[in-house]
């Protein structure tokens, strides 16, 4: 189904109806997959019969979301966590340089065991979400981050992950290349273009 989704999203004549409306399916999927990254830890419950194993998490779960286009993934990761805090980073990335440029921070205050999910949709040179994990790691272990996208380039995840070796990644699909304007080849395009509509 993922792959269903992200074909509408690559395909350069899909709407920005049907573009928001893939997404918001997309995000729903993704989130079902990171619940599953979330740390837990064993228990025993009484059932109404007898006492059976089971889990339960440990911490809380705390969304981030990167300006704008991270805020098309929030949606259905409100959905499935619906109590967790909401944090945001405002990062735009410099279209002739490709530096990520932070104009705006808004996070909750952090506990030790919480878990966060990072929301950018697309991690093309991995200079966005960097720039993101390196403010959070000021109040949390890499550890307990995941990033969620939906599309990433290989440079991009490399970088990430030479620079991050332990926070985790979640994503639909990794595409090979990014061209000469740090765009992801295939890819979908400008995401935040065609999600808000100002293409
Ligand atoms: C895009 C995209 C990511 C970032 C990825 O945002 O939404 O946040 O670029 O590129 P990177 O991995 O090379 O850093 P953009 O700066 O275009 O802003 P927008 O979300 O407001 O459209
Ligand atoms: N941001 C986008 O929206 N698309 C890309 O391919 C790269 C960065």
């Amino acid at each position: 189904m993922k792959d269903i989704l992200l074909t509408k999203l690559r395909r350069q004549e899909t709407p920005c109806e049907e573009f928001r409306a893939a997404t918001l399916e997309l995000a729903e999927l993704l989130a079902a997959d990171a619940a599953q990254c979330i740390p837990s830890k064993r228990t025993r419950v009484t059932t109404p019969l007898s006492s059976a194993a089971g889990v339960v998490p440990v911490g809380r779960v705390v969304l981030v979301a990167i300006l704008r286009a991270g805020l098309s993934l929030l949606p259905a990761f409100m959905k499935l966590f619906p109590g967790s805090p909401i944090g945001i980073f405002g990062i735009r990335r410099d279209e002739v340089t490709k530096e990520p440029h932070l104009y705006y921070e808004n996070i909750p205050a952090l506990l030790p065991d919480d878990h966060i999910f990072l929301l950018d949709p697309m991690i093309a040179t991995a200079g966005s979400v960097i720039l993101a994990l390196e403010h959070l790691g000021v109040h949390i272990s890499p550890s307990q981050i995941t990033v969620v996208g939906v599309l990433a380039a290989t440079p991009g995840m490399q970088k990430l992950k030479h620079r991050f070796p332990v926070v985790r990644t979640l994503v639909a699909a990794e595409d090979p290349e990014l061209d000469s304007r740090a765009f992801i080849v295939p890819g979908l395009g400008d995401f935040g273009d065609r999600f808000f509509g100002t293409d």
